[in-house]
């Protein structure tokens, strides 16, 4: 099963049994989900990241977990090969971590788990920004869990607080473009962490609320191009303004669960960033 490169992937679980079971965020609407729009709009997403060159690998559900379609909440790259594998807040998802552990073994990844009295999910909550990484406190995540976890990794960290429940996780308010451009929604953050943001980033940009509140943060980016949720024009516009080309999809099945494009995918070296659109043309 071993492959040579882990450049250029992301990892996705098809979602044969996502449903809403259960609230453990504002979005959740218990048993609202359409299985086969959410299968028809998961494979759209799929195919365009093939499109974009991205190998996408998948990870099968187990019909226990439903929110275990986000893969971007399971585990954080270390280096080549090698995964931090995330430790869930809510006991209705610790049961995912599991079948991702397997996989990732099955894969060849070297997979180093968290003592249990910590928590961390993934790339919901932290992002690498620079030399930073970006962590978001306050619903999912502590300060001593995040404090520990930065000593995995070798860089500096930013600690962001989330202040409003529908914000419970860093990629529904924030998304770094590249070095020099972070857009955010001022709203979810406490007013000393904007302060921070501020001093750091050279083009801090607002989302407003109408497309904060569709996904506009939970975006991906793949080289030049972001992948986005679709009706976030005001968005995208900003984008291709910094030279970026913009790919809408409609992942909103998914939006009813609390995630987006952003949360459904799982990095696998695929979505490293480089420093400005003009560096980043692969395809
Ligand atoms: N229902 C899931 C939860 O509340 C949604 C997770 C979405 N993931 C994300 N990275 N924001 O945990």
């Amino acid at each position: 099963m071993k492959k040579s490169t882990a450049h250029h992937q992301v990892l996705l679980c098809r979602p044969n049994h996502f449903r809403v079971d259960y609230q453990i965020n504002p979005w959740m609407q218990v048993g609202s989900v359409d299985p086969q729009k959410a299968l028809a709009q998961w494979n759209n997403l799929v195919s365009q990241y093939q499109k974009l060159g991205l190998e996408v690998e998948i990870i099968e559900q187990n019909e226990k977990y439903p929110d275990m379609v986000f893969a971007a909440d399971q585990g954080l790259l270390l280096g080549d090969r090698s995964i931090l594998l995330s430790n869930f807040k809510h006991p209705e998802r610790r049961g995912e971590g599991e079948f991702y552990h397997n996989w990732y073994l099955d894969h060849g990844y070297k997979v180093t788990p968290l003592t249990q009295d910590l928590y961390l999910e993934g790339g919901g909550e932290l992002q690498r920004w620079r030399n930073y990484l970006i962590i978001g406190l306050g619903f999912r995540t502590d300060l001593r869990s995040a404090q520990k976890i930065a000593k995995v990794f070798d860089k500096e960290v930013l600690y962001l607080e989330l202040d409003k429940q529908q914000f419970y996780h860093l990629d529904t308010c924030l998304m770094a473009l590249n070095k020099d451009v972070v857009f955010y929604h001022r709203e979810a953050f406490s007013a000393s962490s904007v302060r921070e943001l501020q001093s750091k980033v050279p083009h801090l940009i607002e989302i407003d609320d109408t497309e904060v509140a569709n996904f506009a943060a939970n975006s991906v980016v793949v080289g030049s191009t972001v992948v986005m949720q679709e009706g976030n024009s005001h968005l995208a516009r900003q984008v291709e303004g910094f030279g970026y080309r913009v790919v809408t999809v409609d992942v909103r099945e998914f939006m009813k669960a609390g995630g987006g494009v952003h949360c459904l995918t799982g990095d696998l070296g695929g979505l490293t960033q480089s420093d400005s659109a003009s560096q980043k043309q692969r395809q």
